[in-house]
């Protein structure tokens, strides 16, 4: 599915109309046509042009004629209110668009803030690190952005996102998952399909704090046809919960559970550096002692992972000596 980027943003009224037909069609039960503009007191010409729009933007839905729509599994639109009620020990304030360009640009658009928390249950121009697209459908996945304010200084903040990786592990282990796996610098892995991405940006501010907007993707419940154009290996968390015999996720609930082990390590992490996660970084580390390479604008380096130092950076151990590597623009391939 290619991301439609909606020429005509719609209105807020129209925003409303598409999330009640989402709410409607989340019992899960078929709906007619003329039963969904009797709901929303709309014509059935203008229904069929709103559930046309919830399919640009990548809603699973199955239709027969006689019948009407139905939504291929299970959904519920994720609940701002009880969110901030979950979150309000954490300090972070959250805020549900149903639609957004980019959680991250959102964040800058919205007004930057310290804990704000920018959930999008749709993207039409998600980012990905390097320059790619974020493969985001309608109300299938997660996709946020945390606003954190710093002072640390930015030579010690290449573990960040490694530290967010180890947060999304934590969230997901307690809910039941395992053995999943972090490839440096950004990914959540499973067998090596990837289930989550983490885009870090970062901007000044007057005061000399550093503005750190911490951007996550997690695949939830992606149907395969919304995501042909994801190039390389990926898996859904509800794929990963029926191979381990748990129950389907709820989006909000690994969300909550996202949003509370990362604000706790951010709070470590500014006090401790990445070091104190080295560690536990070890036991996640799918490319230690795999053949991997790196791959940089002009040139790509093969050697064996090594682990990372105690800042985060990566190590590679090539025929001839042990390389540091630093994010930035780079790309890690595990060579199988
Ligand atoms: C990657 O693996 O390349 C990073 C993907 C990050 C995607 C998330 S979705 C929420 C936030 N908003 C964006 O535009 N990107 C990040």
């Amino acid at each position: 599915m290619t991301n439609k980027i909606p020429t005509d943003t719609p209105s807020q009224h129209k925003v409303e109309q598409l999330k009640s037909i989402i709410e409607l069609l989340s019992d899960g039960g078929w709906h007619t046509g003329p039963g969904l503009a009797q709901r929303l007191k709309v014509s059935r010409a203008y229904v069929w042009k709103l559930i046309q729009q919830l399919q640009e933007y990548g809603l699973a839905l199955e239709s027969i004629s006689g019948k009407g729509y139905r939504l291929k599994q299970h959904l519920n639109l994720l609940q701002q209110g009880e969110i901030n009620q979950q979150l309000s020990e954490d300090k972070v304030d959250a805020q549900v668009f149903m639609l957004a360009d980019s959680t991250n640009q959102l964040l800058k658009d919205e007004g930057f803030c310290h804990k704000r928390l920018i959930i999008a249950e749709y993207q039409s121009a998600g980012r990905g690190r390097r320059g790619r697209n974020w493969v985001s459908p309608i109300a299938a996945n997660l996709y946020w952005s945390l606003g954190w304010q710093t002072q640390m200084p930015v030579q010690k903040l290449g573990g960040l996102s490694l530290v967010v990786g180890l947060s999304l592990v934590s969230a997901l282990e307690q809910l039941g998952y395992k053995d999943l796996a972090l490839k440096w610098p950004n990914d959540l892995r499973y067998q090596g399909k990837k289930l989550a991405g983490i885009l870090v940006e970062l901007s000044g501010d007057a005061s000399g704090d550093l503005n750190v907007i911490i951007g996550v993707g997690l695949n939830v419940q992606m149907d395969q046809s919304t995501a042909q154009e994801i190039e390389q290996a990926w898996m859904s968390l509800s794929e990963l919960a029926d191979e381990q015999g748990l129950n389907g996720p709820n989006r909000q609930q690994v969300l909550i559970g996202c949003v509370k082990h990362l604000n706790s390590n951010l709070a470590l992490f500014e006090e401790f550096g990445f070091e104190h996660f080295l560690s536990k970084w070890q036991e996640y580390d799918e490319s230690f002692d795999q053949q991997v390479s790196i791959l940089q604008a002009n040139s790509k380096l093969q050697g064996l992972g090594a682990g990372v130092d105690s800042s985060g950076a990566f190590l590679l151990q090539t025929d001839s000596q042990l390389e540091t590597i630093y994010a930035g623009e780079v790309s890690l391939r595990i060579n199988q």
